[in-house]
């Protein structure tokens, strides 16, 4: 789990965030083993901007990766932050009812079920 929020830390360096200034890094543990991350990618064009999540899924999924353990995110703030509403709907979609880690750069770290972070989720199961 260190070396996932590590990695998480280093990915958010290379966050493109030049309009809110709030670098976001993501961490995805693989059940084969394998750490694909991501970080916030923002836009000109506001409403276009990526979370840090969802660049981290997107890549897995295009890597073929489809099952996912842990995923670690580490801004710069006191207070832990969360995935946002979007990124929680797609974390479900792809990772289900996985295990998030929060961190900061201070080391400090919170652990949540997805299911807690996203109570009663709308998903493919309603859709038969
Ligand atoms: N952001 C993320 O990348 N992940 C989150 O969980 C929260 C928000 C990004 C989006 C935007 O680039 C910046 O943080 C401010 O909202």
């Amino acid at each position: 789990m260190k070396d996932l929020i590590e990695q998480a830390r280093k990915a958010r360096e290379n966050a493109h965030a030049p309009f809110s200034n709030f670098k976001v890094g993501a961490a995805l543990l693989t059940k084969s083993g394998a750490i694909i991350t991501g970080c916030n990618i923002e836009n000109a064009s506001y409403g276009l901007t990526m979370c840090a999540e969802r660049v981290a899924i997107f890549k897995a999924i295009s890597e073929g990766e489809k099952k996912f353990e842990h995923l670690a995110i580490v801004a710069d703030t006191d207070n832990l932050t969360p995935p946002c509403g979007a990124c929680r709907q797609i974390i479900w979609e792809f990772c289900g009812d996985v295990e998030i880690v929060l961190a900061n750069l201070q080391g400090e770290t919170e652990t949540f079920q997805m299911s807690d972070l996203l109570p009663k989720a709308f998903d493919a199961k309603f859709l038969k």
